[in-house]
């Protein structure tokens, strides 16, 4: 586990943020998690969508991914300043090394992991709105699956969300946050 403590921002109000590959449930979650905590949520692709006034889907084919990825980083960049703040980043962008080291030296980060099994049902219904999903066939993606990984890996906590409801993910990731709170930082 990577170093929480060693922080100019307590343990205690750090913003939290949710990284893992689309659609394994970040934007849910992190709106149960940031209600349950008494926190804002912020979403980083619904930002993205709000400042160009047009869908994921569309910011690519009209401006191209480049443009996509480079506001995302500025985004989270300046999020990642902000204290006590849910906060879920798309799946693409913590394989930027500006966006990881902004997470992770400021924030507390959560890997929302799911199987390859569990993640292929909901293919059908992430497909029309991940523009990174429609240039590729099924090996394909389950390759960028996997490549994945490795990058995700990087975090403060992991979690399995096979199974589980959103809301159990949820309650778990606030109980856990509340040990490491009280482990780290006893009132
Ligand atoms: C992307 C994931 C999407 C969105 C964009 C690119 C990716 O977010 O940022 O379509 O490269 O994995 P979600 O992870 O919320 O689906």
């Amino acid at each position: 586990m990577l170093n929480l403590i060693t922080r100019a921002v307590p343990v205690r109000q750090q913003s939290i943020v949710l990284i893992g590959f689309m659609g394994v449930g970040k934007t849910t979650i992190g709106e149960l998690v940031a209600k349950k905590l008494y926190r804002s949520f912020i979403d980083i692709d619904q930002e993205i969508e709000k400042h160009f006034g047009m869908s994921t889907t569309e910011i690519f084919k009209v401006h191209g991914e480049e443009v996509f990825r480079e506001y995302e980083r500025k985004k989270i960049q300046a999020s990642c300043e902000l204290r006590l703040k849910i906060i879920s980043i798309g799946g693409g962008a913590f394989m930027q090394q500006e966006v990881r080291e902004a997470c992770l030296n400021n924030c507390t980060v959560i890997y929302l992991d799911v199987s390859w099994e569990q993640w292929k049902e909901r293919l059908d219904i992430l497909i029309d709105s991940r523009p990174i999903l429609q240039s590729r066939n099924i090996d394909e993606i389950e390759t960028l699956f996997h490549d994945r990984q490795g990058v995700y890996a990087l975090n403060h906590s992991k979690l399995s969300v096979d199974d589980r409801s959103a809301e159990e993910v949820a309650d778990h990731i606030v109980d856990s946050l509340k040990t490491a709170w009280d482990l780290y930082e006893p009132h």
